[in-house]
């Protein structure tokens, strides 16, 4: 399987600092923002990895983590011009992912708790198909809220005034290659972006997209707010019963 972090946008919802740099690479507790994507991927075991970023403190980035070499992974990077939307960002990894091969897709901004070493297993044993991790939430209206019909869902409705539900649907996505075509399927939506909530609702169209349910925190750090919130949870990261190494501890 393959890992892709998407770290483009703007982050308009925290400027004035995102003015001066990425919102991925704002500080949360000792590490970049984009870090603990890095991380819960190598977790995983998804060590071959793409970062999608745009232009803005695109050499930050390589500055830091470089070839990935002292953070257990391989990096590759690549620039998206603009703000066309996730999905426009996602098939920049077109190149990138073979025929076949499954990929793990993080939203750069998007931090939680749980480990999906097990997911990424389970799903690589599937014949086919996409799988979004939902969470549940005080205000779905901000989010991606999933229709769910037994173990399937039937529809995402992005950003709804009137929620059908309590859960969103998190910046973590599991795609089989078939992602890329159907990215080309789908049009700019109202905002003038490639949604990625069109690509999901094109698999639950054909019955192909699971879900699994969180059970630990996450946060979209997107906001101040939310930020604040992650910075405080993530201040003592890695604490003494987890073993992530940091660069220089020879892995
Ligand atoms: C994006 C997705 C949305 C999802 C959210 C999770 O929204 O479009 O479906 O719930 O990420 O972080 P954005 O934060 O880009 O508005």
């Amino acid at each position: 399987m393959k890992g892709v972090i998407l770290a483009g946008g703007t982050g308009t919802r925290l400027r004035p600092l995102t003015k001066m740099i990425n919102k991925h690479l704002l500080p949360v507790g000792k590490y970049p923002m984009i870090y603990y994507a890095i991380e819960k991927l190598r977790v995983a075991g998804v060590t071959d990895i793409l970062l999608v970023m745009n232009n803005h403190s695109a050499s930050l980035y390589t500055n830091f983590f470089g070839s990935g070499k002292d953070w257990g992974v391989k990096l590759a990077y690549k620039i998206q011009e603009g703000a066309g939307g996730i999905a426009e960002a996602l098939e920049l990894a077109e190149s990138f992912v073979h025929p076949g091969e499954k990929l793990l897709v993080l939203l750069g901004d998007n931090l939680f708790e749980d480990s999906l070493a097990n997911y990424v297993k389970e799903f690589e044993l599937l014949p086919e198909g996409a799988k979004v991790f939902l969470k549940q939430v005080d205000d779905p209206r901000r989010y991606g809220v999933p229709v769910m019909d037994g173990a399937l869902i039937k529809r995402i409705e992005e950003k709804p005034e009137h929620p059908s539900s309590s859960y969103c649907v998190t910046g973590i996505y599991m795609y089989d290659s078939s992602v890329f075509s159907m990215i080309k399927a789908i049009e700019p939506s109202a905002r003038g972006e490639l949604e990625i909530t069109d690509v999901n609702n094109l698999y639950a169209d054909k019955g192909l997209l699971t879900y699994h349910i969180l059970t630990g925190w996450w946060i979209d750090a997107g906001t101040f707010p939310s930020w604040y919130e992650a910075t405080d949870k993530l201040r003592e990261y890695p604490d003494p019963g987890n073993h992530a190494p940091t660069p220089g501890d020879g892995f």
